[in-house]
């Protein structure tokens, strides 16, 4: 199963990127793929700049990454409650593509933060929207304190409850229309930790 994996962030030490690769380790049989925003060089979205360039390069290959894997790990930064603005910005763009930017791909929506949040907001939002972007949301985990719950050296996250949630979630992705945990196969089930 290919994974495609990516913090939605620009910060070159993304914490959202560092779980995003994490949880990708703990999807069974996986080939995994992470993403970086910052090679996807993109100017801010204004449908001026639209009609002068049409579709930037950037925006279809972010599309085309999306549309030839299996599986999607998004790890969602929260600025100010909501997407940082890198990601917003290619998502824009993506999404004049096509609108169902996820393209029906089983996914999982995780957060994180340095405070007891866990970036609850921006995930609460993200799992709003889901639906009208192709997404077909699998899980959904929030990871609070995420310096105190993680191992810099190994890349691994160490705090038991929080491991349990995102190996479930894996599973989850991998797993795709088997039930889990007793839900619907086609519904996805919510995890929220520290939100
Ligand atoms: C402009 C800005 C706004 C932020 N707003 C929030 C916020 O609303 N909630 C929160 O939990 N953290 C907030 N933070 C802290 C981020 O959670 C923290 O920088 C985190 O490392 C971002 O994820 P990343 O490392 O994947 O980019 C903010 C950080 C910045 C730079």
């Amino acid at each position: 199963m290919q994974i495609l994996a990516f913090g939605a962030s620009n910060s070159r030490n993304s914490i959202n990127k560092a779980l995003a690769r994490f949880t990708a380790t703990l999807v069974p049989n996986a080939d995994i793929e992470v993403l970086d925003l910052n090679d996807f060089d993109l100017p801010i979205f204004s449908e001026d700049i639209e009609k002068e360039i049409g579709q930037p390069k950037a925006a279809k290959e972010f599309f085309e990454k999306i549309g030839s894997a299996d599986g999607l790990i998004v790890s969602f930064a929260e600025h100010n409650g909501s997407y940082s603005a890198a990601y917003k910005n290619l998502f824009d763009w993506a999404s004049r593509i096509d609108q169902k930017v996820f393209q029906g791909k089983p996914t999982i929506y995780l957060a994180t933060s340095p405070g007891p949040g866990g970036a609850g907001s921006v995930l609460a939002s993200a799992k709003g929207s889901a639906q009208f972007f192709g997404v077909d949301l699998k899980a959904a985990v929030s990871v609070a304190n995420f310096y105190d719950v993680f191992d810099a050296e190994t890349g691994r996250i160490t705090e038991p409850n929080a491991l349990v949630d995102l190996s479930s979630a894996a599973k989850a992705l991998a797993l795709q229309d088997v039930p889990v945990l007793g839900t619907q196969p086609s519904k996805p089930y919510q995890i929220m930790q520290g939100a």
